[in-house]
């Protein structure tokens, strides 16, 4: 028989984020220099990261692709979970974070398996090879966020992952009147994943929510 599942609360994420690998010095060092820089606090929590490295390792993946490079925090993060020969191709639209992050990884210790495209998602998921992935991260525009899915289930390989930030829509998916014009784009991409033939999917509640799917 099946139990109540446990209220999760801000008590519980504060919990589990100190008992979650943590951030070293130099995503901590990025994540300020990026504030400094104007760049918008928004990559993935600490937590949020360390599963994408669970789930890489687990997955034994070493090809990744991610829509939403910001920093370079989540690039670097689930670059340092590939083997050596590992690659991420992380899509980036917006030159002047695209430059950021290459900086940034150029520093880091992962330099060789990162390269950063500018572009748009939908442009650059396009020149993918079919089965050429064994994951994708999606963290950029709420509103590509289906026509990304339908694209990295073409690129994935069977059994492949594939990721997807802000399920919980900034805090808002349960909001009456929202205020974040993307909660829609989310509400709708939630209800349309379920309906993916031939993907396994779970909304995992770390950070903002994050979608993992397999291609089955
Ligand atoms: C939430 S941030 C990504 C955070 C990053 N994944 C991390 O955790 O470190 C979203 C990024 O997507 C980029 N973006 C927005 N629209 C895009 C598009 N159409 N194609 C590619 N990137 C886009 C934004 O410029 C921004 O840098």
């Amino acid at each position: 028989m099946s139990e109540e599942p446990s209220v999760v609360t801000e008590a519980h994420f504060r919990y589990l984020a100190q008992r979650t690998t943590q951030e070293d010095a130099f995503l901590r060092d990025l994540r300020v220099s990026a504030a400094k820089a104007g760049i918008p606090a928004i990559s993935i929590d600490p937590a949020q990261a360390a599963f994408l490295q669970v789930l890489l390792r687990g997955a034994k993946a070493r090809h990744v692709i991610e829509v939403g490079t910001l920093a370079g925090y989540s690039a670097i993060a689930m670059a340092r979970a590939l083997p050596p020969e590992g690659r991420v191709l992380t899509i980036e639209v917006d030159p002047k974070h695209a430059a950021f992050a290459k900086e940034w990884i150029a520093k880091s210790d992962v330099a060789g398996r990162i390269a950063v495209h500018l572009g748009a998602g939908k442009d650059v998921l396009k020149t993918i090879p079919d089965r050429s992935a064994d994951a994708c991260f999606l963290d950029a525009d709420k509103g590509s966020y289906r026509a990304y899915l339908d694209e990295c289930m073409r690129i994935l390989r069977p059994h492949g992952l594939i990721v997807v930030d802000n399920a919980f829509a900034f805090g808002q998916l349960l909001d009456e009147h929202p205020t974040d014009r993307d909660v829609p784009h989310i509400r709708a991409f939630n209800d349309y994943v379920p309906t993916v033939q031939g993907l396994q999917s779970v909304i995992v509640p770390l950070g903002d929510g994050l979608w993992v799917g397999v291609k089955t």
